[in-house]
């Protein structure tokens, strides 16, 4: 996986190493979750946001079906033969193999490469670096082989990489974000309909990442476990996914299903309530609203969902008590990694050394902070 950001450019590296020029230049945002937390794998929604930080891929078609890729980041190459029959793994060049592997298993006819990636996606925290790297890879194949790009095909692909061949079970938002983002915008997603609606940012808020740089080991299993749980959460009511279950049922289905069944299922409820008029609110251009359902997220997922950690508490108090913050909650899995703010754009240079000094002294951990844009998905970027 590509690691924090390098000056050297794709192309410049490409034609160092491979000679020539590269016939085209990928690339693939991460993202940021304003709200919709645990709820794609439920068929919920989730609202999340492309943002300015990339994984960028230089490539040109070579005829032996073979693809090799330089990592920048790394300083590493990875190579494999396309349609062969190698074994999952988990090395970087895996993502880019698993990739492809979806995309010949959906039908499509592949051509090899010769390729460069370098990134500047955080790794690991929680931004899905592993998504944007997945997708500039599907972009790039997509373009050396000469098929169509669909972002809901190639988002698709990358979960399908990420649950058979990387052994990770997570659900559509991270690739479908990374594939279809809006700049601007931030995308209402309906995780059984795979709908996807742009929703504007409301005008001088600022997005901001706070990233706690603490990191969990173990986080598929804790993930795995949540997703367990709101799977028999709804089998107790009698449904297939948490969508289908109402308020109603769900008290119903209480005792039959435990406590902590229902409290995972009670956080996916009222996510996906909280999404919605978080979507409203920001059609509105109300940010105070916006900023409220945050809160409340954050709390559900603390209390209810059992994700957040001291760390994370911590940076959102931190973010909450400084100047022109409207909300904030941890975003993506959780278990560490990043908070999401909402700050007033013309009070952010006393947001942010009042959120770091803040956090600090609670916990001795300098966090790392990302102001961002929101931007559009995986593109073909020549000259890059
Ligand atoms: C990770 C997964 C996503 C989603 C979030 C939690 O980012 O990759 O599919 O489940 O966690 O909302």
């Amino acid at each position: 996986m590509p690691a924090p950001a390098t000056r050297v450019s794709v192309r410049e590296e490409f034609r160092r190493r491979f000679g020539g020029e590269p016939e085209v230049v990928a690339r693939a945002p991460g993202r940021v979750n304003l709200i919709g937390e645990h709820t794609d794998y439920n068929d919920g929604f989730v609202m999340p946001m492309a943002i300015d930080r990339w994984v960028t891929i230089a490539a040109r078609p070579r005829i032996d079906g073979r693809v090799t890729l330089h990592s920048v980041d790394l300083n590493d190459e990875g190579s494999f033969a396309l349609g062969g029959r190698g074994e999952p793994g988990h090395e970087w060049i895996d993502y880019v193999r698993g990739v492809a592997w979806a995309l010949g298993d959906a039908g499509k006819a592949l051509t090899g490469f010769d390729g460069v990636v370098s990134g500047n996606v955080p790794v690991g925290a929680g931004l899905s670096s592993s998504a944007a790297f997945e997708m500039a890879a599907a972009r790039a194949i997509s373009a050396v082989s000469g098929f169509e790009w669909e972002a809901v095909a190639m988002a698709r692909a990358g979960q399908r990489a990420e649950n058979l061949w990387m052994g990770v079970n997570c659900g559509i938002m991270d690739p479908l974000i990374s594939a279809g983002g809006q700049a601007g915008h931030a995308i209402l997603i309906d995780c059984r309909s795979l709908e996807m609606r742009p929703v504007p940012l409301p005008r001088d808020v600022a997005v901001v990442i706070l990233d706690t740089t603490t990191r969990r080991q173990l986080i598929g299993s804790e993930y795995n476990d949540r997703r367990g749980q709101c799977a028999s959460a709804a089998a107790a009511c009698g449904a297939s996914s948490l969508r289908d279950v109402s308020q109603a049922q769900l008290d119903g289905g209480r005792e039959a299903m435990g406590d902590v069944a229902f409290r995972r299922a009670r956080h996916v409820l009222s996510e996906n309530d909280r999404t919605l008029r978080a979507a409203e609110a920001m059609r509105a251009g109300d940010a105070a609203l916006l900023g409220r359902l945050m809160n409340e997220s954050h709390q559900s997922l603390r209390d209810d969902f059992e994700v957040s950690t001291r760390a994370l508490d911590a940076m959102v108090e931190s973010a909450r008590s400084a100047p022109g913050c409207h909300g904030a909650r941890l975003t993506g899995a959780g278990f560490g990694g990043c908070v999401v703010a909402l700050v007033d754009r013309h009070r952010l240079h006393g947001f942010v050394p009042h959120a770091v000094a803040t956090f600090t002294a609670a916990t001795h951990l300098v966090p790392a902070v990302y102001p961002c844009e929101a931007v559009g998905g995986a593109d073909i970027v020549n000259p890059a």
